[in-house]
């Protein structure tokens, strides 16, 4: 296994830009989760499948075939050949993805292409359980938090209709690896800071455990 930074938090925490960032300092693959568990959706709404019927979410990811690997740098998922990325934010992706992304097969089966994302390159891979259950061994974790106030308002600037309370309680209490701040992760409160700020937090701790971070 390489060198994997996981990079956990809730919605709207600025994990994405900061973990594209950092991605980018370090000269390392970006891997975005969410992106899986929303294409995933995607696919789930394309073929008819009710979002809200675990067995028929599974079913239908049984029949697909899920390809990943890398471009430019960036980790991709391809569903039976489609590439769900100009859909990744629709409103009815946001308005189900934590209801599938609570069935256990949906979460087995991504959990072995990001296993397989990090035989390849070191990489930083941002989601909900990254620290906690996909790379529970890395000894970088990180989790990023913000005021449910500034989250929404940033969700808002996007142009989004995203029920991001909504969905923070459903990912936080799913029986699933849900939600949570892993224990040897370090909390970063991004409500004042800018994303250069919060990079710049997560460098420096990566410097104090030894890890060769290239200078500018
Ligand atoms: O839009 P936002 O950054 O809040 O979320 P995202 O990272 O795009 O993830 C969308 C949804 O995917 C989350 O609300 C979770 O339900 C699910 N997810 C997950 O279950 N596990 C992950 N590692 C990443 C995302």
């Amino acid at each position: 296994m390489k060198t994997v930074i996981a990079i956990d938090g809730p919605a709207a925490s600025g994990k994405s830009s900061v973990a594209r960032e950092l991605a980018g300092r370090l000269q390392y693959a970006y891997v975005n989760s969410g992106a899986f568990y929303r294409g995933i959706t995607w696919w789930v709404l394309h073929t008819h499948t009710d979002p809200a019927l675990a067995d028929e979410v599974a079913a239908v990811i049984t029949r697909t075939k899920l390809e990943s690997g890398y471009q430019n740098h960036e980790a991709y998922l391809l569903l039976d050949g489609a590439d769900a990325t100009p859909n990744l934010r629709d409103d009815a992706v946001n308005r189900s993805v934590s209801a599938v992304s609570r069935v256990p097969a949906v979460r087995e089966c991504l959990l072995a292409h990001l296993h397989n994302l990090a035989e390849e390159r070191d990489l930083v891979m941002e989601g909900r359980d990254i620290g906690s259950v996909v790379f529970p061994h890395t000894p970088y974790k990180f989790y990023i938090d913000a005021s449910p106030e500034v989250r929404k308002q940033r969700r808002q600037a996007q142009g989004q209709t995203d029920e991001i309370a909504l969905r923070d309680r459903s990912d936080s209490s799913r029986p699933n690896a849900p939600l949570i701040i892993a224990e040897d992760a370090l909390v970063i409160d991004s409500t004042h800071l800018t994303v250069d700020g919060v990079v710049g937090e997560v460098i420096g701790r990566l410097k104090l455990q030894g890890l060769p971070v290239p200078a500018r």
